[in-house]
């Protein structure tokens, strides 16, 4: 049983309620292959150190690649008794090998050995998220260049507000999504440094080498002091807050499908794959996969909120609430997987109504602000009268119940005598977009010099 790991000094057995709530095997047994690396990486070093004999270590190392195995073939007895992932390794260890397992916990202690597996572990979930991140990225840029001068509304207060083009409002998920894989890079680079060696949480006075389990784990060194080594969650902390934001961008995007979705937008189309059908409305054509990204954000928010809370107000060093770490990591990485996944298959898949979008970018008297620039350019109004009068030819058009471009020249001039046909030329939602060449602007020609700078910044990588 699990307590013989650590029984000693107990004459009594736990409760059945002392091992429910201490059980963590069906969580962290996701660190298996961390734990794998962590251990051999210590039991080499120890040989190394002449800590233990270099036969034990071989006999150690054979072991943990039987358990890889064994894992790998679904044959490892995984046992709550054993309480974690690193006391099931460990006693199986000991079945496979005999009494030479109990020496690879030599000036190692769980606390620096789970802080370990879990930066590891979180490391590579950092890895994962922004290479996935790429991938819609590169699915966006894909969307982004096929529709670089197609016409859409732009909004604010999901009001019309000014013509933009659809490779445009799509470029700018690529600049969030961008800042996002910035984010988990810049965690991944923080929590580069291995706790291991920081033992219970003093250190050891064994001769540890911890700059050689440091690099053997791919870590830039050891971190600098082991009450901290054990403590520290705050790699954790960041990378979920990293995909906290990243999720809320997710999240907006998939609002914008649901939306563009409805009969009454019609601006694009998910395929059969991406979408839905209704067990009773047979018409049903649902965005659900949209829905579900929009949601996880909730879980993965949650998640930072709920490690957060765990960790304030820990007295260093180790406790065992930090034991509730993963099941919040683990959960919003789900997520955060599923999420990004789901988001690259229905942008890669979307179809697009542009003859709609192109239209609907016109409708709303979108062009009122080229009107008004025109007054000011042309004739030199103030703006702020240049906006008097549009807002004055906006409410003649809506009377006459036509456009803007279809406003007579007479009921512009009888607004402001100066108005000659010229203006019409910038009453069009392409003209519209198209003037907007500002670096960063809508115009088609700076959609696809940003386009070629992303596509080439991820060729780069
Ligand atoms: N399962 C534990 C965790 O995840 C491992 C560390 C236990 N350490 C201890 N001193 N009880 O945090």
């Amino acid at each position: 049983e699990g307590q013989k790991l650590w029984g000693g000094r107990f004459s009594a057995k736990p409760d059945a309620l002392m091992q429910a709530i201490n059980v963590s095997i069906e969580v962290d047994r996701r660190l298996w292959g961390q734990d794998l690396q962590g251990s051999r990486a210590h039991c080499r070093m120890l040989a190394r150190q002449g800590i233990i004999s270099q036969a034990d270590a071989d006999l150690i190392l054979s072991g943990l690649d039987q358990i890889e195995a064994e894992i790998e073939g679904g044959a490892f007895p995984f046992r709550a008794e054993f309480e974690d992932i690193h006391m099931n390794v460990e006693a199986r260890l000991a079945e496979l090998i005999g009494p030479v397992a109990g020496r690879l916990h030599t000036a190692r202690s769980r606390n620096d050995q789970v802080a370990t597996d879990f930066r590891l572990w979180v490391r590579e979930a950092c890895d994962r998220s922004i290479q996935m991140i790429r991938d819609l990225q590169g699915a966006l840029l894909d969307k982004a260049d096929a529709h670089a001068a197609s016409l859409m509304p732009g909004f604010t207060h999901l009001q019309p507000a000014q013509p933009v083009t659809f490779g445009h409002h799509l470029m700018a998920y690529v600049e969030m999504l961008g800042r996002d894989a910035g984010r988990f890079a810049d965690a991944r680079t923080r929590m580069n440094e291995s706790p291991l060696g920081s033992a219970a949480l003093a250190g050891s006075p064994f001769p540890l080498d911890r700059d050689m389990t440091a690099e053997a784990l791919g870590f830039d060194g050891p971190m600098a002091n082991s009450l901290d080594g054990v403590s520290a969650r705050d790699f954790a902390l960041e990378a979920l807050a990293a995909a906290s934001i990243c999720a809320g961008h997710l999240s907006r995007l998939a609002e914008e499908l649901v939306i563009w979705t409805t009969p009454q937008f019609g601006f694009v189309r998910l395929s059969d794959a991406f979408s839905t059908g209704s067990s009773i409305m047979p018409q049903k054509r649902n965005p659900d996969a949209a829905e579900l990204v929009r949601a996880k954000t909730g879980r993965i928010s949650g998640a930072l909120v709920a490690l957060s809370t765990v960790m304030k107000g820990l007295p260093l060093a180790y406790s065992k609430d930090m034991q509730e770490d993963k099941p919040p990591v683990f959960e919003a990485f789900d997520a955060m997987e599923v999420a990004l996944a789901a988001t690259t298959g229905m942008i890669r898949d979307l179809s697009i109504n542009a003859d709609r979008m192109a239209a609907a970018a016109g409708a709303g008297f979108s062009t009122a602000t080229d009107l008004a620039d025109w007054l000011v350019r042309e004739l030199n109004l103030p703006f702020r009268e240049a906006h008097h009068v549009t807002g004055r030819a906006v409410r003649r058009a809506e009377e006459l119940g036509v456009g803007l471009a279809d406003l007579p020249l007479e009921d512009l001039k009888a607004l402001e005598p100066g108005v000659t046909m010229d203006v019409y030329a910038v009453l069009t939602p392409a003209a519209s977009a198209a003037s907007r060449t500002t670096y960063g602007g809508t115009a088609p020609e700076q959609v696809r010099r940003q386009i070629a700078a992303w596509k080439a910044r991820l060729e780069d990588e």
